[in-house]
């Protein structure tokens, strides 16, 4: 899979010591509240496993899912979510979590056109939430289409196709230890 990368990003060390920084910046901006995590799948798996075993906060954890109909390097607006745990509330249907007066951390792996995380903010402040906040390990320098700013963030990187670390190109190099730039000619 390595032969497949233009370049490695960030290595496992210097994704790990990122995430001791802001596993301590959320554990003291929470500290004395209910934090609900709630994180997009599939690709901020590894970020979110890595992250939370660095944040000894009492939390509750919830992900969704996200499908769009678009290509595979690119998201537009139109999303489909899919929540992993059945709401009691809802009568045990797979229903968004019952966040109302909870203070929400959104992960996801990455800010691109900012349409996926846009869409997931509106659908969770439809439920009431106290606060939302957003924490994505990277964000791409770039104009966005919507309106979207990250409150923790692990690494600005420039508008190239990334991999690895959870983050995919249809559908692989999830497992990859490390991030880095997918060859352009492997881009259809
Ligand atoms: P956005 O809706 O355009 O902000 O894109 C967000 C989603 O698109 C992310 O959660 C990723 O699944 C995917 N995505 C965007 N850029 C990349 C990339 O460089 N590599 C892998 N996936 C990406
Ligand atoms: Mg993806």
């Amino acid at each position: 899979m390595q032969a497949d990368l233009e370049r490695v990003l960030f290595d496992e060390p210097a994704i790990l010591r990122r995430l001791d920084e802001i596993a301590a910046q959320i554990s003291k901006d929470y500290r004395d509240k209910e934090l609900t995590v709630i994180a997009v799948l599939n690709g901020s798996l590894m970020f979110m496993a890595d992250l939370l075993r660095r944040i000894p906060l009492p939390l509750k954890l919830d992900c969704l899912s996200v499908a769009s109909y678009h290509g595979k390097a690119q998201t537009s607006g139109e999303l489909i979510f899919k929540f992993a745990t059945a709401n009691p509330s809802c009568g045990g249907q797979i229903a968004p979590p019952d966040v109302k007066d909870r203070h929400v951390l959104i992960l996801d792996d990455i800010l691109d056109s900012g349409h996926t995380l846009a869409a997931i903010r509106e659908k969770l402040e439809t439920a009431q939430p106290r606060s939302i906040r957003i924490c994505v390990l990277l964000s791409k320098k770039k104009q966005r289409a919507r309106e979207v700013d990250a409150d923790y963030l692990g690494f600005e990187i420039e508008d190239e196709f990334v991999v690895g670390y959870g983050l995919d190109y249809d559908e692989r190099y999830r497992n990859l230890p490390y991030i880095g730039v997918l060859r352009r000619d492997l881009i259809k």
